[in-house]
């Protein structure tokens, strides 16, 4: 097949390991015979400071003249004064706006041989694959801010269509899966949650009467993920509320790191990127993990491009590497040779060669 991929490196560790993603989408053509061709643009702080513009217009008639878009990470500190009037993060956030891609889905696998390198007991692992969806498009991020001497203000909105849409997309996998759906919510406190709750009920007993829904608040649910991770199966929640679930669930897979995202809208243009930021403690020293990256790529060979075979093949090649024993720094509890991003990346690229 032909694929056109925009590439959007970023800041930080960004370009480092979209190098990553770049090298497997090589490989995985050469040894499949399709014929992926690549176009670069820039985004955030990069997008600031050669365009002015964190989110230039090139940028965006790329992404959308692609079949995919792939993104390294977005920020940094040399950009974080407050005050500014024009921040990395608007780049990205006007990407997800202007592509609609409303669903964002983060799943969280546990490698076996990496629960060493988590957090949490062993024995809390055990069993661990849950699926979060996140509402990506809507909530706080986008509604209308304020800023006055004294005070500011972020207004969070929800329109019925809106948890319906996300609601679908997360009970469609819920059936590929266990078939069990947790919605998480503050419904005790934010009408924004009252809503999204009513209309998942409704959306749950009339489209999905099989699937089980249960209704979680997020404080509990935060609490859940650490003291009994094994039970979810797939979460849906809204914009902010993803956000620092995700982060929190990353830890159970050891590092944050190894998390990959696709997100979908209507069209089969995907952005994928791992969950990770722009770790400008590590930019530039080739140190950072690129599975995160590599496990996006196999979600955008799945979603975006219709390719299951080498999408499996490639989550088979990362599972295999960390079970072999390939360890970048982030993720090495023993006296384990240390691999650079370019080294875990050519172990994975190894084990894709036929
Ligand atoms: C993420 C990131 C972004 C978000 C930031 C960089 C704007 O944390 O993708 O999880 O909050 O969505
Ligand atoms: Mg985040």
């Amino acid at each position: 097949m032909d694929a056109l991929i925009t590439l959007l490196p970023g800041d930080g560790i960004g370009p480092e390991v979209t190098k990553s993603g770049r090298s497997i989408l090589d490989t995985i053509g050469k040894e499949f015979g399709h014929n992926f061709s690549f176009s670069e643009q820039h985004i955030g702080g990069s997008g600031i400071d050669h365009c002015n513009d964190p989110l230039p217009s090139n940028t965006i008639s790329s992404c959308n003249e692609s079949n995919a878009v792939i993104l390294g990470a977005v920020g940094g500190p040399k950009w974080d004064n407050p005050n500014a009037k024009i921040r990395p993060e608007q780049g990205l956030l006007g990407l997800r706006a202007a592509l609609k891609v409303f669903a964002n889905i983060r799943p969280v696998q546990i490698i076996p041989s990496l629960s060493n390198a988590s957090p949490l007991k062993n024995h809390l692992l055990k069993d661990v694959d849950l699926l979060v969806i996140r509402e990506l498009t809507g909530g706080i991020y986008f509604g209308e801010k304020k800023r006055n001497k004294s005070s500011a203000s972020d207004l969070c909105i929800y329109h019925d269509y809106e948890v319906e849409r996300i609601i679908r997309v997360a009970a469609k996998l819920a059936k590929t899966r266990k078939n069990k759906l947790c919605s998480v919510d503050k419904a005790n406190v934010l009408e924004t949650s009252r809503l999204w709750r009513d209309i998942t009920t409704k959306t749950m007993s009339s489209e999905f009467p099989d699937t089980a829904i249960e209704h979680i608040l997020v404080d509990a649910a935060a609490m859940y993920l650490i003291n009994r991770p094994a039970d979810f199966d797939v979460i849906v929640t809204e914009n902010m509320f993803g956000d620092i679930l995700t982060d929190e669930a990353s830890m159970l897979s050891g590092s944050m790191g190894m998390l990959p995202s696709a997100s979908l809208g209507e069209s089969s243009v995907g952005l994928y990127e791992p969950i990770h930021g722009s770790a400008p403690d590590i930019a530039g020293k080739g140190i950072a993990n690129p599975c995160g990256m590599i496990g996006s790529v196999a979600l955008l060979l799945r979603h975006s491009l219709n390719l299951n075979e080498e999408a499996d093949l490639l989550e088979q090649a990362i599972y295999d590497a960390i079970e072999g024993g390939a360890r970048t720094a982030d993720i090495a509890t023993n006296n384990e040779n240390i691999l650079s991003t370019d080294e875990m990346t050519n172990v994975i690229i190894n084990r894709l060669k036929k």
